[in-house]
């Protein structure tokens, strides 16, 4: 796909800041809370690789009727859900479409939700790849969610500035997630969930120490 470029927008722009996060925790551990929270759902540009339809924003339902709306929104302003069979063809062509849409110099929040399902630990899919790696200078915000990160695609891990974990179900996420945070498992299971009432997470920034959060309902 190729949308149009206007003469005055600067494709990329290297000295933007990253901004890309990756969100792992069990079910219910507050992914999705925290996500409501912290993003303006209302931004002009916003899209979601959304198979749980867990995000409220106008939902599309194939990938055809995706790269019809791309094709019309050009670097206008884009707010969509995609919730589509959560297979590897579907997914890469998502990427491949947001890849295109980010060429603006306008921002845009990009969510992707369970990459678990439609990635593969061994090598990131070309344009899922291509966005995990460049979205930053386009001014694009990755957030890439998942409840296995043993199983997801590793490129995202090597790209992203912020990590959030909350709580885990398994010993091996849970060291796993404990390496990754820099922090030991028992400071990462010591997570204070009350159902309904207030979640825990760890997050941490670049290389800086994690730290605890809470958000109470
Ligand atoms: N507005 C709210 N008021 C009260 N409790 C809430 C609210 N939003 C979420 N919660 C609670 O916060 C917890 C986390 O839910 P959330 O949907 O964020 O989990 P998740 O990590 O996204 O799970 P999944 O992987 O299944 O999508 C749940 O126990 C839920 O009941
Ligand atoms: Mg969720």
């Amino acid at each position: 796909m190729r949308v149009k470029k206007t003469a005055t927008v600067k494709r990329q722009d290297p000295s933007l800041p990253n901004e890309n996060m990756l969100i792992v925790g069990a079910s219910g551990s507050g992914k999705s809370a925290f996500l409501r929270e912290k993003i303006d759902f209302k931004q002009p540009r916003i899209i979601a690789w959304d198979p749980e339809e867990d995000y409220q924003l106008p939902r599309i339902r194939s990938i055809k009727a995706f790269l019809a709306l791309a094709k019309k929104t050009g670097f206008g302003p884009i707010r969509v859900a995609v919730t589509v069979q959560p297979n590897e063809e579907n997914f890469e062509r998502w990427a491949g479409i947001v890849f295109e849409l980010c060429h603006a110099a306008a921002p845009m929040t990009i969510l992707a939700d369970e990459i678990a399902d439609v990635t593969r630990v061994s090598k990131a899919s070309p344009y899922w790849g291509q966005l995990c790696r460049k979205v930053r200078k386009y001014a694009g915000r990755l957030c890439a969610i998942t409840q296995r990160p043993q199983e997801a695609d590793k490129t995202i891990m090597n790209q992203v500035e912020y990590t959030w974990c909350g709580a885990l179900k398994t010993q091996a996420s849970a060291k796993y997630m404990a390496a990754e945070m820099g922090i030991s498992v028992q400071e990462l299971q010591d997570i204070k969930n009350i159902p309904r009432k207030q979640i825990q997470y760890w997050i941490r920034k670049g290389t800086d120490a994690a730290k605890r959060e809470t958000i109470t309902f």
